[in-house]
C-alpha cells in the first residue's frame, strides 16, 4: 500500500448517498471497497457527522490516521456552505470546515461536489491536458457543474440552477427528476438533450463530461444527446467525488 502521506479518504456526501473511500494519491484510484450509507433523513450537520462517523469505522483502522476530504452539495467558499438546494437550511452560511474538524478531531477539507468530481478529472482523468473549457456536468438528486479552462477549476458554477421553465433546470433534468416522473430512458435524454443544446450555446464548451451515479449505464441515454463538443463519461465516473475530496485533504 501507498504511504500515509500518498492516501487520503474522501467522502462524497449526496443527497441520497454518502460514499468514502481510500485513495491513493499519487494515481488518483481507489486503495479500498467504496463503503456506503443512505444520507440520513432531512440532511442536518448533526447527522451528517454522525454518518461521516460510521464511514470511517466502516473503512477501519486503515483510515483512522488518514486526513480527510469532504464533498458536498453546496456553494462552499472558504469553509462555509452557502446554499441548501437538497440538503437541509441549516447548511445556509454554516462554518462547515469547523464543524466537521471539531466533530472528527482533525483537520478536514471541505469542498462542492461537483469541484471535487471536476479536479479528480483535472488531475487523474478525461480533463488531464485538455486545452479551452470542459464542462463536467454530475446528474444526480441534482444536477452540479464544474468549470475547467486550461488545467484550471473555476469553483463554484451551480448550473443545475439556470432556469428553467421558472425553476433550477436541476428539477427538470436531473436523475432525481426522472425517478420521480416516472420517465423513460428516451424521454429523459430528450430533457439532457435541451439542457446540454443550452449550455452549448451558453458557454460553448470543448468537452463534456458527464460523473454521477447514473455515469454507470450511459449506454441508456449517451448515444441519444447530441452535441458540438465532444460529450462522454468522466473518467472515474460515480468514484470522481471521492478521488477529488481525498486529493484536497493534505
Ligand atoms: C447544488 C450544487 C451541487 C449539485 C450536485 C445542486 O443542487 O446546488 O452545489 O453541486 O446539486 O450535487
Amino acid at each position: 500500500m501507498a504511504k500515509s502521506v500518498d492516501r487520503a479518504v474522501g467522502i462524497d456526501i449526496g443527497g441520497t448517498g454518502m460514499k468514502a473511500g481510500i485513495v491513493d494519491l499519487a494515481k488518483g484510484e481507489l486503495l479500498s471497497d467504496r463503503v456506503r450509507i443512505p444520507t440520513p433523513d432531512g440532511a442536518k450537520p448533526k447527522d451528517v457527522l454522525a454518518t461521516v462517523k460510521e464511514l470511517l469505522e466502516k473503512l477501519g483502522p486503515d483510515a483512522a490516521d488518514l486526513p480527510v476530504g469532504i464533498c458536498f452539495p453546496t456553494i462552499v467558499k472558504n469553509g462555509r456552505t452557502l446554499s441548501a438546494a437538497n440538503v437541509s437550511k441549516k447548511w445556509l452560511d454554516f462554518e462547515a470546515d469547523a464543524f466537521f474538524e471539531e466533530g472528527l478531531g482533525k483537520p478536514i477539507h471541505f469542498v462542492n461536489d461537483a469541484d471535487a468530481a471536476g479536479l479528480a478529472e483535472l488531475r487523474f482523468g478525461g480533463a488531464k491536458d485538455q486545452q479551452g473549457l470542459t464542462i463536467l456536468t454530475t446528474l444526480g438528486t441534482g444536477i452540479g457543474g464544474a468549470f475547467l479552462f486550461n488545467g484550471q477549476l473555476v469553483p463554484n458554477v451551480e448550473i443545475g440552477h439556470l432556469q428553467w421553465n421558472g425553476e433550477s433546470i436541476e428539477k427538470y433534468a436531473a436523475t432525481s427528476a426522472r425517478e420521480r416522473e416516472g420517465l423513460s430512458w428516451e424521454e429523459w435524454a430528450g430533457r439532457l438533450q435541451e439542457f446540454y443544446d443550452h449550455l452549448e450555446f451558453l458557454f460553448s464548451p470543448d468537452l463534456i463530461l458527464i460523473g454521477g451515479g447514473v455515469s454507470k449505464n450511459p449506454e441508456k441515454f449517451l448515444p441519444r444527446i447530441k452535441t458540438r463538443a465532444d460529450i462522454r463519461v468522466a473518467t472515474h465516473a460515480n468514484n470522481a467525488g471521492i478521488i477529488g475530496a481525498a486529493s484536497l485533504a493534505l
